[in-house]
């Protein structure tokens, strides 16, 4: 995978029943249609929740837009009521699955062993982890953001880790869905400290609150390889802008 070239990935998260799903999809797909050979200068990917992925794999198909899951369990089958396997994803169509977002370690009490378990399984189904790290306001304020990250890190990315079946987002976790951002030092610093802990050539992207108007000032960090859109990917214009950005 090409680090040269910035990934914007869209997490849609838990919204989206079939019309309207359809209906982004079907945006997103006009665009890239239109744009022919002005397609944004970035590979594009959509996770959205599992129930779509059907749906949006046929609507997507021929596009250059890519589809990934939002979280996957660690094994292939079994009796795991309510989770999805990474070869159901892969059968689905996905090439990527995020793992280890802020919204499962909090909200789901998911441990950096748990996340390491479940990016082998992505391996195994030959999809890429997009592995989610990044710190709460309280950690930031104790000084100690740069500590938790690199611990995530320790912990959460497993041997044979390479640049093409990694991809790590740094997302602050008082960053996401809030409207703040990490001002653009602390995003080069941190994309700096996460460098040495992966694979060289392994894209890093930034995530929480990147919208339209602050995209073009974040992906122009020599250190940020993209990013991971929430909110603003829930809307056609705002995504399509946000991946023009990468110039
Ligand atoms: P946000 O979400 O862009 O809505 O802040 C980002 C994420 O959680 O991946």
């Amino acid at each position: 995978m090409a680090i040269g070239t910035k990934l914007i990935a869209g997490n849609w998260k838990m919204n989206g029943l079939r019309e309207d799903g359809a209906a982004l999809a079907r945006g997103l797909a006009q665009r890239a249609i239109a744009a022919q050979g002005g397609m944004p200068a970035c590979e594009l990917l959509v996770c959205p929740p599992a129930s779509l992925l059907a749906i949006m794999g046929g609507l997507l198909a021929g596009t250059g837009i890519a589809l990934g899951g939002q979280d996957c369990h660690a094994a292939p089958k079994g009796a795991h009521t309510g989770d999805i396997s990474p070869e159901m994803l892969a059968d689905a169509g996905c090439s990527h699955v995020i793992l280890g977002h802020s919204e499962r370690r909090h909200g789901h009490g998911e441990s950096d062993a748990v996340v390491r378990e479940k990016i082998l399984g992505a391996w195994r189904a030959g999809l890429v982890a997009i592995l989610c790290v990044g710190e709460t306001q309280s950690q930031r304020q104790a000084g100690r953001a740069t500590d938790i990250v690199s611990a995530q890190l320790a912990g959460s990315v497993p041997n044979g880790a390479t640049s093409d079946n990694l991809v790590v987002a740094y997302e602050p976790v008082w960053a996401i869905g809030t409207g703040l951002t990490a001002t653009l030092e602390d995003i080069a610093a941190m994309h700096t400290t996460v460098r040495t802990s992966i694979p060289a050539g392994t894209r890093i992207l930034y995530g929480g609150s990147v919208n339209p108007q602050n995209a073009a000032a974040i992906l122009g960090l020599a250190e940020v390889n993209g990013a991971l859109v929430g909110g603003a990917s829930l809307d056609a214009d705002s995504f399509w802008t946000i991946a023009r950005c990468c110039g």
